[in-house]
C-alpha cells in the first residue's frame, strides 16, 4: 500500500504523539532509553514541540499518511537557498508500522521534494553509528558517507545521485 506525505498540521502532530513508542536505535545510551521507553502523551508538550518545529527557519514537516492516519514524520531543516542544502529527519510512529517498507517510502517522497521543490543541492542526514537500519535505507537512496562526529555517522546525497 501507498503512503503520502503532506505538511503536518498541529491535529496530525498530536495523532502522532498520541500512538508514539520511543525506538532503541536512537539512544545510545540504553539507560536513558528505559527511562524514555514508557512514552507518555502529553497534549501540552506535544503543542510546544509543534510550534518549535514550525517556527525553526527554513523548516518543512511532514506527515506520513497511510489513508487517513498518520503513520509517521519526516522533516527537511534548515534549508536555504544560500547553501542549497536541508537535513532530512525521519521517524516513524510506532513498530506496529515499521518494516513494511512505508519508511523508506517516506524518506523518497521527502527527498523528491527537497529537490524538486524547493530546489536542493543536497540534502545531509545522520543517525547513531548503532543505528544500521536507518543507514541501509540512506545507502539504498544514494547517501554517501563522509563521516562520524559525536557518535554519529554522517551522509550526504547530491541531486546527481539521487536514485
Ligand atoms: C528508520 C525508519 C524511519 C525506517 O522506517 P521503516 O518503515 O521501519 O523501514 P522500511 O521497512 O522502509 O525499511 C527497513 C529496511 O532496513 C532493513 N533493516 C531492518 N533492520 C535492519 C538492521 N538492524 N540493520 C540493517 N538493515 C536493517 C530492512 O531489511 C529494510 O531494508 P530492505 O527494504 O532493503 O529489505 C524507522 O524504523 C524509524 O522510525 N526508526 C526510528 C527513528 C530513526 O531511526 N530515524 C532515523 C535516524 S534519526
Amino acid at each position: 500500500m501507498d503512503i503520502r506525505i503532506e505538511p503536518m498540521t498541529r491535529e496530525q502532530m498530536h495523532e502522532m504523539y498520541q500512538d508514539f513508542q520511543m525506538d532503541p536505535m536512537i539512544f545510545d545510551d540504553m539507560e536513558l532509553f528505559e527511562m524514555a521507553k514508557n512514552y507518555v502523551y502529553n497534549p501540552e508538550k506535544t503543542d510546544m514541540l509543534y510550534d518549535m518545529r514550525i517556527a525553526e527557519e527554513g523548516s518543512h514537516l511532514f506527515a506520513v499518511m497511510l489513508d487517513d492516519k498518520v503513520i509517521g514524520e519526516v522533516g527537511l531543516r534548515h534549508y536555504s537557498d544560500e547553501t542549497k542544502e536541508c537535513e532530512l529527519s525521519v521517524h516513524m510512529m510506532n513498530d506496529s508500522v515499521k518494516g513494511k517498507g512505508y519508511g523508506t517510502q517516506a524518506e523518497k517522497l521527502a527527498i523528491d521534494y527537497a529537490f524538486d521543490v524547493l530546489g536542493a543541492e543536497s540534502i545531509f542526514t545522520e543517525s547513531l553509528i548503532k543505528n544500521t537500519r536507518s543507514q541501509h535505507i540512506m545507502e539504498k537512496m544514494g547517501f554517501k558517507y563522509f563521516g562520524e562526529e559525536e557518535g554519529f555517522k554522517q551522509y550526504r546525497l547530491e541531486k546527481k545521485d539521487r536514485v
